[in-house]
């Protein structure tokens, strides 16, 4: 039996991931910073439910607490994400961006990242089969987003793309200091989501597809990449 975490999945391409992830057959912690939500989500979809916000130490460290008494970890989907907008929806550019709006971006996308890593990795090291997917962005990509006449290289924001630039680097770092893991970062494409005021061209059941399949890769599989449905990004 396979259990796994996926954080920020009340709703989202971590909700879909969950749905597709118990349809497989694992064990899902549905975590969600907001009990009421998380529980309306969990109970749809058969998951347990764990409150975890991955800005909050004493959250985090309570989720394990609740994962490890319910019997550990083997996967690990580090998806809860922001992206830093204008009230009115915009996206905030290089002239805007400012030192705080960078800190409550790397607060969730990165930090709750490495928070929630290092709280779970004394569970993942007991697993026969650990597995970690850092969902990161194809604005991550620093060869794309210099690429002219690119929908990526048109993208103006600063804090989103850095945020996700770093966890791919910390997936880099991660993947060599724990070789006996698999540990990727993925690219699920513009998905309609709450995140992007629902203007991507995926459905969420086309964006979870390159998380699950990270999700269920086996020993032999990749580790320390970047990848979307197609195949290995540009770093
Ligand atoms: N949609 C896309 O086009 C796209 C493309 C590339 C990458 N991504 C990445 O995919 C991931 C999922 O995003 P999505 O598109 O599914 O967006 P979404 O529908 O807005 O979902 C984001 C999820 O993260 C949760 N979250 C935010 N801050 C949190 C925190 N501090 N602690 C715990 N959970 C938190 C949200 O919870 P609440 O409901 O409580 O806010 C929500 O469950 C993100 O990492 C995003 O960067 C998305």
């Amino acid at each position: 039996m396979t259990t796994t975490l996926i954080t920020g999945a009340n709703k989202g391409l971590g909700f879909e991931t969950a749905r597709r992830l118990i349809a497989a057959g694992h064990t899902v912690y549905l975590g969600s910073r907001d009990a009421e939500r998380g529980r309306r989500a969990a109970e749809r979809l058969g998951a347990r439910l764990v409150v975890l916000d991955v800005t909050d130490d004493a959250s985090v460290a309570a989720a394990a607490k609740t994962v490890e008494a319910g019997g550990g970890l083997d996967v690990l989907i580090n998806n809860a994400g922001i992206e830093a907008r204008t009230p009115d929806g915009g996206v905030i550019g290089a002239a805007e961006v400012t030192a705080d709006m960078m800190r409550q971006v790397f607060e969730t996308n990165v930090f709750g990242v490495v928070r929630v890593t290092h709280a779970f990795l004394p569970l993942l090291r007991r697993s026969a089969a650990p597995v970690v997917v850092n969902v990161s962005s194809g604005l991550a990509s620093l060869d794309r987003v210099s690429t002219p006449d690119t929908p990526m290289h048109a993208y103006p924001g600063v804090a989103y793309p850095a945020s996700k630039a770093t966890v791919n680097m910390v997936t880099v770092q991660y993947a060599k200091a724990f070789p006996e893991m698999r540990i990727n970062a993925v690219e699920p494409g513009y998905t309609a989501t709450d995140l992007n005021a629902h203007t991507g061209h995926q459905t969420v059941e086309e964006g979870a597809e390159i998380i699950v399949r990270m999700a269920t890769v086996g020993p032999d599989g990749p580790t320390g990449g970047y990848f979307d449905i197609e195949g290995t990004l540009p770093w």
